[in-house]
């Protein structure tokens, strides 16, 4: 069995579940022990947080307590940390690209800039001073390092983008609104950056950023342009590549989160065996890619769920009801 020790677990619980399922032993760390996931795994530890010096070290400790050969982290927040302490965690391989692709994809005006010196389309972007007249209302002035649809406000004239550029708290860019349909696509690349595959969805309804209802598309083209997003990025293991279909038949791309999608129950509902995928890197293997193989017309419709934990003053347990026996007689049965 191959350990794997997921970093801010959180709310992740189809993660760290599709993990065990595949075979994996599975480690939750984070900091509050009323992360969900915690509980939906072999083994939980709390680490201290992620701006402390202990942070690191302490995920070093699991690695060499519970033997961890894959370290996954499930949030945005401690990437390039990570990313930056491969050695203290090995043996274990941290499913991480670079530490410059983090940085890069954690800024969406370095990542706009990285877009186009690359040739992939991105939405016309400038820095607040920059804005030309001849830019396309409405103008979304948007957070640079930002996450979850937050600090994103559309202005529809130059009088508003003013106001939106005063108002606005964090350092942020100006970026031209896209006219098309929004597609996300789930990719996973092997530890050269090779695209395994490329799983797009549309987005039938998203709340405060996370996908909530989508459905998979067999759609070559944006099949290609998720693989090549993720090869020139420079992916390694699991990331979300965002893009629209413009009226001119452009794909910009307006987000790449180098890590596990919000929707991640939907790629793994139609086929991606991204947890396999991930295991196998671990045991040093070389899959071979399986570019477009998944079922299209999976429909995902996400709901909140809970768990219940009883606290006897020092420890949470799950909480688990002696259920009656049997709980009701099954139709034909006696
Ligand atoms: N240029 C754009 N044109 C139209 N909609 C956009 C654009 N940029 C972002 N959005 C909308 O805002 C959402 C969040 O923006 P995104 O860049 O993905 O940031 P976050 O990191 O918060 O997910 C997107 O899913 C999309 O619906
Ligand atoms: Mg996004």
């Amino acid at each position: 069995m191959t350990a794997v020790l997921f970093t801010c677990a959180g709310q992740r619980v189809d993660i760290v579940s599709a993990f065990g399922r595949a075979g994996a032993t599975t480690v939750g760390a984070d900091a509050d022990r009323l992360a969900p996931a915690l509980y939906h795994a072999d083994h939980m530890a709390l680490v201290p947080r992620i701006d402390d010096d202990g942070y690191v070290p302490a995920l070093a400790d699991l690695v060499r307590e519970h033997d961890v050969r894959l370290v996954v982290p499930l949030t945005d927040l401690d990437q390039a940390l990570l990313a930056r302490s491969t050695r203290e965690l090995a043996p274990a391989l941290v499913l991480v690209p670079a530490p410059e692709v983090c940085a890069t994809m954690g800024d969406k005006y370095r990542a706009h800039a990285f877009f186009v010196e690359h040739g992939l389309d991105s939405p016309r972007s400038w820095l607040p001073a920059d804005v030309p007249d001849d830019a396309r209302y409405p103008l979304l002035v948007k957070v640079r390092e930002g996450f979850g649809s937050r600090h994103i406000h559309r202005a529809r004239d130059p009088e508003e983008l003013a106001f939106f550029l005063r108002y606005t708290p964090v350092d942020s860019f100006v970026q031209e609104c896209c006219l098309g349909e929004e597609f996300s696509i789930d990719v996973f690349c092997d530890l050269d950056s090779r695209c395994l595959n490329a799983i797009p969805r549309t987005m039938i309804q998203s709340k405060g950023g996370e996908s909530i209802k989508g459905r998979s598309i067999q759609d070559r083209e944006l099949i290609e342009h998720g693989a090549r997003v993720a090869e020139t990025v420079g992916i390694v293991g699991p990331a979300n590549v965002q893009c629209f279909r413009e009226p001119d038949g452009s794909l910009p791309v307006t987000d790449v989160n180098p890590r596990f999608g919000g929707a991640f129950p939907l790629p793994l509902a139609a086929g991606s065996r991204y947890p396999e995928l991930a295991l196998a890197l671990a045991r040093g293997e070389r899959p071979e890619p399986r570019i477009g193989e998944f079922r299209e017309g999976i429909v995902m419709t996400r709901f909140f769920s809970d768990l219940c934990l009883v606290d006897d003053g020092t420890d949470l347990r799950p909480f688990a009801e002696e259920l009656p026996h049997p709980l009701a007689a099954e139709p034909g049965e006696v």
